[in-house]
């Protein structure tokens, strides 16, 4: 039954991402459900799957390889409506202008973003077709939940075929001061794209709040409280979108019941035991991304054993870099960087017991990460602009024993929750120096007061939270709490 022409079904619920929530496997895989697809890892999924299946929802992207031409298809209880990039909409839609331009420029330009016309008009055909997809499936009345800095201009296409529709949009990354903003030659598509929602949820209130100022500033909106008022050709009124905060979360049992798992606790044992028993195990998690700070870090641990105030006998930096966007030249850079940073300290401070920095290039599946997290006293995220950063709230999820340090760059949005974390300026290396001691010598009191109540905060708002609470905005019509 999971081969049905495409117009035999119409869908009342559809979550619309650049990336579908299914990985290609390979038929020897032990995971392998035998129709060559599985769940992707990721709080995103976890969450929507249950909702999916209740509401009859489908789910629209890419699967991640280019020229190849897929039927709608379901797995696992989700139906999946594939949509097709060929080599130059990869080229062009996303690893141009998604993650050349648009990446960079919503991280407050921590790298340069580039401005190509070719890769805007690719950006416009792709947003196209997913919401020709969108348009083709959604049932009457339906409603739609389009996610990410990828497909900015869908719910205004949406809006336009399909006034019946409602629709929500979910930015998961930064949205920039419009004095960044500016340097955008098409701002104002942008924001008439993303003014075609109802709803338009952001991480942080401060996104919400710079969304805002653009519309303003560049398509003359005006703007009561979080209400924007968008007008039609003629200069009336002709709907109002919301733009509010709704930081997202992770899946919070889930890795609560892994780190409780006696073979996983097993596994943290040996990580820690391989590394030879080091007083202080030190962590970085992150795509080997320029917005992570990678660089910042490493100086600021390699400051500190030259200046032994840690050894290597005493302390290893476990750095996990899963490979991201590798055809991306500032991708490239920043891995030869980060490669030639992390050899250069390694060949200054091992002995033939002891490593500075175990660097890893590999993608892990979420139980060698959960191990990872135990094993680990001192978790440091020295992002220099991230949305919200997972990986810090996963490590809080992980310590069921209220032990362990987290250092964490008060420009990441999780940030905004993890008041007890230890917050830190990433650029400022002495200041990061001086809280990774103090995370290494964190009295084991404090340790527990501060994790038990970062803990407590995430359990809380875990990611049904966040997508209850942004659904149910969206179906209401009313401003929820913001706080
Ligand atoms: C960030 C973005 C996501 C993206 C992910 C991985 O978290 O917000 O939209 O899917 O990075 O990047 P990739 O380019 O591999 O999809």
């Amino acid at each position: 039954e999971n081969r049905q022409p495409p117009e035999a079904k119409k869908f009342d619920f559809m979550v619309v991402s650049n990336r579908l929530p299914v990985d290609r496997c390979s038929s020897d895989d032990a995971e392998n459900d035998d129709d060559g697809w599985r769940r992707s890892p990721g709080g995103l999924v976890t969450a929507l799957a249950p909702l999916m299946m209740k509401a009859d929802g489908a789910w629209v992207g890419w699967h991640g390889a280019p020229d190849e031409e897929l039927e709608p298809f379901s797995h696992d209880g989700i139906d999946i409506i594939p949509v097709a990039l060929s080599t130059n909409d990869v080229e062009l839609y996303y690893e141009g202008f998604s993650n050349a331009t648009l990446w960079p420029l919503y991280h407050d330009v921590v790298a340069p973003p580039e401005f190509h016309r070719a890769w805007w008009d690719s950006y416009r055909r792709v947003n196209r077709r997913f919401a020709d997809a969108v348009i083709e499936h959604a049932a009457p009345d339906a409603t739609i939940w389009v996610q990410d800095y990828q497909l900015q201009l869908v719910p205004n296409m949406l809006r336009q075929s399909r006034p019946d529709l409602r629709i929500g949009f979910f930015n998961h990354i930064p949205f920039p001061a419009p004095e960044i903003f500016a340097q955008l030659p098409w701002r104002r598509a942008i924001i008439e794209g993303l003014l075609g929602a109802d709803l338009i949820g952001f991480q942080r209130p401060s996104d919400a709040a710079n969304f805002m100022r653009s519309a303003r500033r560049f398509v003359g909106a005006s703007i009561k409280q979080q209400q924007i008022q968008v007008k039609g050709p003629e200069g009336e009124v002709s709907h109002v979108a919301r733009a509010q905060a709704f930081p997202i979360s992770i899946a919070v049992d889930q890795i609560s019941e892994l780190a409780h798992r006696p073979d996983i606790i097993e596994r943290a044992r040996q990580i820690r035991q391989d590394l030879g028993n080091p007083k202080t195990i030190l962590l970085g998690v992150d795509r080997l991304d320029y917005t992570k700070g990678i660089g910042h870090r490493l100086k600021a641990f390699e400051e500190l054993l030259k200046e032994g105030r840690l050894t290597v006998e005493d302390a290893t930096l476990i750095q996990v870099a899963s490979p991201s966007r590798e055809r991306v030249q500032q991708y490239r850079l920043l891995r030869e960087e980060i490669e030639g940073t992390v050899g250069h300290i390694n060949g200054s401070y091992d002995t033939i017991q002891n490593t500075a920095v175990r660097y890893l290039h590999h993608n892990y599946p979420i139980e060698e990460m959960v191990a990872l997290y135990l094993a680990a006293d001192v978790m440091l995220v020295t992002a220099l602009r991230d949305g919200m950063n997972l990986v810090a709230k996963e490590y809080v999820a992980a310590r069921t024993n209220d032990t362990g340090a987290l250092v964490l760059s008060e420009f990441t949005g999780a940030a905004d929750q993890l008041k007890q974390a230890l917050l830190i300026n990433p650029h400022d290396i002495d200041g990061l120096k001086g809280t990774i001691m103090r995370a290494v010598h964190l009295p084991a009191n404090e340790s527990r007061r501060r994790m038990r109540s970062m803990r407590k905060e995430i359990l809380e708002h875990d990611v049904d939270h966040w997508s209850a609470g942004f659904l149910a905005a969206l179906a209401e019509g009313e401003l929820g709490d913001d706080s």
